[in-house]
C-alpha cells in the first residue's frame, strides 16, 4: 500500500501540498530578495543614494517616503537596508537597523525601548532594557550606550510614522545624528506613510531636520503587477496556475490603484480557495472569490486598526446612510451626527475642519468617497461623501472595538 517515501508515515497526514510549493513567498511578512522586486530600480536607487554614506561610516540623510498602499515603500526600504548593512561590512564600518511599526508602538518611550532591545546584548553591554521600570530618560540613556557599542550608523526605519502620538522621539533621534555628546553614531530615520499630508503635521523644527528627502512611489500598472506575480509563481507546484490566473489577478488588483499588496493577496487566497475545494488546479473563479476575501480582510484591517475618532466619523456616515434613501452626505451633516456620536463615547471635540481632514484620509484610504457637488447655479461646490461599502458591513466592523460596542 505504502509508496517508498511515505513508509512509516501517519497515513491521517497529508505531506505534500497539492496546490503550494512555497507558500511562504506569498505571505505579507515575508521579504523577496532583490531579483524578486520589480519595477522600483529609480526609487531604490533614491533610497541607496540616501543611505550611501553609511557604508563609510558618515551620516546618511534622513528619508520620507511616501504613496498609497501597497507601492512597496516598506519593502524598498527595508531592503536597501539591508543592503546597506552587508556592503558596510566590507568596509569594516557596522551598519545597524531596525525596523519600528508605529501602528503597535506609538508612543515615544515605547518607541526608544524597542529600539535599543533590539540592538542590545545584555553579554556584551552588561545592560539590561527592560519592559516597564525606566523613566523616559533612561531609556533614552541606556538606547545611546547600546547605540555606541554596536553600530557606527543606525538606521531607523519608522514605519507607519503618522500612528506616532507625537514627534519628541523624532526630534531626538534627528538630534542624536548631529549631537556626538549623546553617541558617537550617525543616526538616520526613514519614515514611512501613507498619508501624503503627513509632514504638514509635524513641527518646523522636526520638519526642518528630518524632510530632508521626500520620496512619493505611485501605484504599479497591471504590466508590472503582473510581472511582480510573475515573479512568485514559483510559489505554487508547476502546472498549478492556469494560464489566465496572474493577467487576471494583475487586472483585478489594478483596478481602484496599483495595489502590490492586494494582487499577492488575492493570488495567496486563489490558491487557498483552490485547495480547500479540492481543485487541482486555480482558476479564474478562485481568483474572484480570492479578491472578495482579500477586499472583506483589506477593510476590516483599515476600519479596525483606526483610531477611535476616526471610526466615530465613520460611524456618522453609517447612521446617516441607514436613515436617508440618498447615499451621498455634505461635511456639515455628517459633522452634526459626529457631534451626537462623540458625546455618547466621551470623546474629545474636533473641529468640522478636523473631521474635513479625516474624511480627506479616508477618502485616500478608499474606504469612503468624497465628490465635489454642485450646489446649483452661483451657488459654488462643496464636498460630499459616500461609503463605499454596504453600511452592515462597515458597522459591524466598527462595533468590534470595545468602547463603540458598550457605548452606542
Ligand atoms: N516592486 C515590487 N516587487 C515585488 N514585490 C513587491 C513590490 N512592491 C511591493 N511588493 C510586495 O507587495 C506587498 C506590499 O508591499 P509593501 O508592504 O512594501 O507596501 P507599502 O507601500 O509599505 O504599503 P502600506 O502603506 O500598506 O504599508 C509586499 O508583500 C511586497 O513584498
Ligand atoms: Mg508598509
Amino acid at each position: 500500500m505504502a509508496d517508498d517515501d511515505s513508509e512509516g508515515r501517519d497515513p491521517l497526514f497529508r505531506y505534500d501540498d497539492p496546490i503550494f510549493e512555497k507558500q511562504e513567498l506569498l505571505e505579507i511578512s515575508h521579504v523577496p530578495g532583490p531579483d524578486r522586486i520589480v519595477g522600483r530600480e529609480t526609487e531604490m536607487g533614491q533610497v541607496a543614494e540616501a543611505l550611501n554614506p553609511a557604508i563609510f561610516g558618515n551620516q546618511p540623510s534622513n528619508l520620507f517616503i511616501f504613496g498609497k498602499t501597497g507601492t512597496g515603500k516598506s519593502l524598498v526600504s527595508r531592503s536597501v537596508t539591508e543592503r546597506v548593512v552587508v556592503e558596510a561590512e566590507r568596509e569594516e564600518i557596522s551598519v545597524r537597523h531596525v525596523f519600528i511599526d508605529c501602528g503597535e508602538q506609538s508612543t515615544e518611550v515605547s518607541v526608544v525601548k524597542t529600539i535599543a532591545q533590539q540592538l542590545n546584548d545584555e553579554h556584551v553591554t552588561g545592560l539590561s532594557v527592560p519592559d516597564r521600570g525606566l523613566g523616559t530618560g533612561d531609556y533614552y540613556k541606556r538606547l545611546w550606550q547600546v547605540i555606541d557599542t554596536f553600530a557606527d550608523v543606525l538606521v531607523v526605519i519608522l514605519d507607519e510614522i503618522d500612528m506616532l502620538d507625537d514627534d519628541e522621539v523624532l526630534r531626538k533621534l534627528s538630534r542624536a545624528g548631529e549631537n556626538r555628546s549623546l553617541s558617537s553614531a550617525k543616526v538616520s530615520v526613514i519614515g514611512i506613510s501613507n498619508k501624503i499630508d503627513y509632514p504638514e503635521n509635524l513641527s518646523e523644527r522636526v520638519k526642518s531636520s528630518l524632510a530632508q528627502t521626500e520620496l512619493v512611489f505611485q501605484p504599479y500598472d497591471a504590466e508590472q503587477l503582473k510581472r511582480i506575480l510573475e515573479k512568485r509563481r514559483d510559489a505554487f507546484r508547476k502546472g498549478v496556475l492556469g494560464d489566465s490566473v496572474i493577467p487576471l489577478t494583475a487586472a483585478l488588483a489594478a483596478g481602484e490603484h496599483g495595489d502590490a499588496r492586494k494582487a499577492i493577496d488575492i493570488l495567496h487566497n486563489a490558491g487557498l480557495i483552490a485547495k480547500k475545494q479540492s481543485d487541482e488546479m486555480v482558476r479564474e473563479d478562485h481568483v474572484r472569490a480570492g479578491k472578495e476575501q482579500a477586499e472583506a480582510d483589506r477593510f476590516s484591517e483599515l476600519v479596525g486598526g483606526a483610531p477611535t475618532q476616526v471610526k466615530a466619523v465613520l460611524y456618522a456616515l453609517v447612521l446617516l446612510t441607514e436613515q436617508n434613501d440618498e447615499a451621498k452626505f455634505s461635511t456639515s451633516r455628517i459633522y452634526d451626527v459626529y457631534s451626537q456620536v462623540r458625546v455618547e463615547l466621551n470623546l474629545d471635540e474636533l473641529s468640522e475642519r478636523r473631521v474635513q481632514e479625516l474624511l480627506k484620509e479616508q477618502n485616500f484610504l478608499n474606504v469612503i468617497r468624497s465628490d465635489r457637488t454642485s450646489r446649483g447655479r452661483g451657488g459654488g461646490v462643496y464636498a460630499t461623501h459616500r461609503l463605499l461599502e454596504d453600511p452592515d458591513i462597515v458597522k459591524r466592523v466598527l462595533l468590534r472595538d470595545d468602547r463603540l460596542a458598550t457605548e452606542l
